[in-house]
């Protein structure tokens, strides 16, 4: 496994494995990887080469959030990596990416202006700037995201049908802990006493979902329930509750098609996101 800093090194390896007539699989990370990146690389491990990005973007950071804060450590991402059969690291700094002066962005209306969007107004434009940056770098074939950042699903398959980006973009399965806990790198922040009342995100999200597997239809008595549900732990503080179309992202009234319930709870200072999708057949 190599790891390199510069997006010329991505380039010339790339390549070379496209000469060998390889296929790449990419899976873009900010690091502290955990078992979900892991099912995201062991997906990736269908074609014949595997790179994975680490890179804390500063772009998706407005100015009052965890930038400076968010976890870092190489070491330990590059022995997970290794671990899991990566074949390469692009480990860039902000000015490989950015350089002296940046000046242009990818952006997207409709899919961001809703749930995360509107308490993180920045994000979604930084996320979809770097994302078709590291395409334009890395070239795969496929490209592996999870499904806990939902909404960031979204937009990404979006921008890459709207954009004719050529690659496909595969969605992987949220991986928890063993009592509910959707893993993120976040969750580090949490004190044992708020990792215990982080339980209310899961707990919420199992009584939305068990509602609308046993027939619940009204997407306003689903959000109530959750809501009560997450009202119960002091420690907790709802930014949202939705249920919204799975591809506009857009709150609907009736459980219908293709449907994605989606929460975001502060636990003390730290905001932590889960989600259910519920596909009507
Ligand atoms: O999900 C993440 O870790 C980031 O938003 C991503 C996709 C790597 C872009 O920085």
């Amino acid at each position: 496994m190599r790891i390199v800093e510069t997006i010329e090194e991505v380039r010339a390896q790339i390549a070379e494995w496209r000469k060998e007539g390889r296929t790449i699989g990419f899976v873009p990370t900010m690091g502290y990887l955990h078992e979900g990146h892991m099912s995201l690389i062991d997906a990736a491990g269908e074609n014949d080469r595997v790179v994975v990005s680490i890179f804390v973007n500063p772009m998706q950071f407005g100015p009052n959030e965890d930038l400076a804060s968010y976890p870092r450590d190489l070491e330990h991402d590059a022995g997970m990596c290794e671990e899991h059969g990566v074949d390469l690291i692009f480990y860039p700094t902000p000015e490989e990416m950015y350089g002296d002066t940046f000046y242009s962005y990818v952006d997207m209306n409709v899919l961001t202006q809703e749930l995360c969007g509107l308490s993180r107004p920045v994000h979604f434009r930084g996320v979809c700037t770097v994302v078709a940056k590291l395409f334009n770098i890395v070239t795969p074939d496929k490209a592996y995201f999870g499904q806990k950042d939902a909404q960031q699903l979204a937009i990404i398959k979006r921008m890459v049908k709207d954009l004719n980006m050529p690659l496909t973009v595969i969605g992987c399965p949220i991986i928890r802990e063993a009592d509910g806990l959707a893993k993120s790198s976040r969750n580090t922040y949490l004190s044992p006493e708020e990792r215990k009342a982080a339980l209310v995100l899961s707990r919420s999200v199992f009584l939305g979902k068990k509602m609308v597997e046993e027939g619940e239809r009204d997407a306003k008595k689903v959000i109530s329930a959750m809501k009560e549900e997450i009202e119960r732990e002091p420690l907790a503080r709802i930014d949202y509750v939705k249920v919204v179309d799975l591809d506009t992202m857009q709150q609907v009234e009736r459980i219908e098609g293709d449907i994605l319930t989606a929460i975001a709870v502060f636990i003390g200072k730290t905001r932590l996101i889960d989600n259910f999708i519920y596909n009507e057949k």
